[in-house]
């Protein structure tokens, strides 16, 4: 993490409602660069679906070298509807061409992606109040570039002339032991506890995970491991989801988690994240691009908004206005204004527009008092 005065920002819009979002992204960003006397240098690059019908592939060198400059990149959801996708050689999808390459180049193995509902904001949570208790504030941390799908994959047909697959869960002791520090060292700077999710009655990898994770936790003797395995995590995560405060786990059982924990808390439009490498990271939603409501103004900017805010935090060295940033979202939320993913039927939300979130989120963080020193 660099601290200075002028950045260059990628913006990889990406498909569906990733431009839409982009914009309300990129209000915020103004904003924050007129607050806080710096430069911020956005340059808009293809990625994606949309990419690859422009550009011929959905990474297009041009973005490679734009990112490779960048100090940050912040991207939208990519990819297209299920019909719409098959308009695509399955090698040039955007999730395997582009999102899984990007991840691999700049070596972001730790991603954050918070689940978090502040009390005043419980009523957006499909669970009951008595569950909820104080709202639901944890992190999940997921190695992002090791596991099944970064393994190698073959199909063929078998002696039996049979249609096989065979994917690869590969993970070596340093790739497991930087991603249990990084987890280790958060949950030191939080609640001391340390839930640890495998399956390791079944998967070998999980007896190696949990092997490296012994070891490495001698460094830590403050924190307590409590080891979960992810079946049962994914109940616990519904029937009482306040006992987590720090998550760690491996690549496919983190995007599957994760995205239960948009579900705990009522939208995945609620789930923004981090991807950090050691050299470079990239924010995005942990969403999908939504392809049935894009370009109706209605989907959800807190994630993109809130990538934002994890970017000024994780790679602009900016915690107090990332803090405004987050706190500005939520007062939009507890005015009553909610985008329709979060209002329901019957319950006391005024619905507002795509563009109106971002615009109250901006006259809320304009407000905030300046954090320049
Ligand atoms: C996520 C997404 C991606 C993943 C897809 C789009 C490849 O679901 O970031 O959670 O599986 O990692
Ligand atoms: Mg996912």
């Amino acid at each position: 993490m660099s601290k200075k005065n002028s950045y260059k920002i990628a913006l990889l819009d990406g498909d569906g409602i990733g431009p839409e979002l982009m914009n309300e992204a990129v209000k915020v960003l103004d904003l924050v660069e007129a607050r806080n006397n710096i430069k911020l240098e956005l340059i808009h690059t293809p990625f994606g679906a949309q990419a690859y019908f422009d550009c011929g592939h959905p990474f297009p060198e041009q973005t490679k070298q734009i990112c490779d400059d960048a100090d940050a990149i912040i991207k939208g959801p990519i990819g297209l509807s299920h019909e719409a996708s098959q308009k695509i050689p399955v090698d040039m999808q955007p999730e395997r061409a582009a999102l899984l390459p990007l991840r691999r180049r700049y070596d972001t193995y730790a991603n954050f992606r918070p689940v978090s509902l502040p009390p005043g904001l419980a009523h957006f949570s499909p669970l009951k109040k008595s569950v909820i208790g104080d709202g639901i504030d944890m992190i999940m941390i997921r190695e992002l570039v090791g596991g099944v799908y970064f393994g190698n994959k073959e199909t063929g047909v078998n002696d039996q002339g049979l249609r096989y697959v065979v994917e690869t869960l590969e993970y070596d002791e340093e790739q497991i032991r930087r991603i249990l520090k990084v987890a280790f060292n958060v949950a030191q700077g939080r609640k001391k506890v340390l839930h640890n999710i495998h399956k390791s009655n079944v998967l070998k990898s999980s007896v190696l995970w949990n092997e490296v994770l012994s070891e490495v936790a001698k460094d830590y003797p403050d924190v307590e491991v409590r080891h979960l395995l992810v079946d049962a995590a994914a109940t616990l995560l519904c029937l009482n989801p306040s006992q987590f405060d720090v998550m760690v786990m491996e690549n496919m059982f983190g995007d599957i988690l994760s995205d239960q924990g948009g579900g705990i808390l009522g939208s995945l439009g609620l789930m923004p994240s981090a991807c950090l490498g050691d050299q470079k990271a990239y924010y995005e939603p942990s969403h999908g691009s939504a392809p049935d409501i894009a370009g109706k103004n209605i989907a959800n900017p807190y994630s993109m908004i809130g990538s934002v805010a994890m970017m000024l935090e994780y790679s602009l060295g900016m915690a107090a206005e990332s803090k405004n940033v987050w706190q500005a979202m939520q007062s939009v939320f507890a005015q009553g204004y909610s985008t329709p993913d979060l209002s329901k039927p019957g319950s006391n939300v005024t619905m507002i527009k795509t563009n109106e979130f971002g615009d109250r989120v901006t006259d809320a963080l304009a407000k905030a008092p300046s954090t320049v020193d």
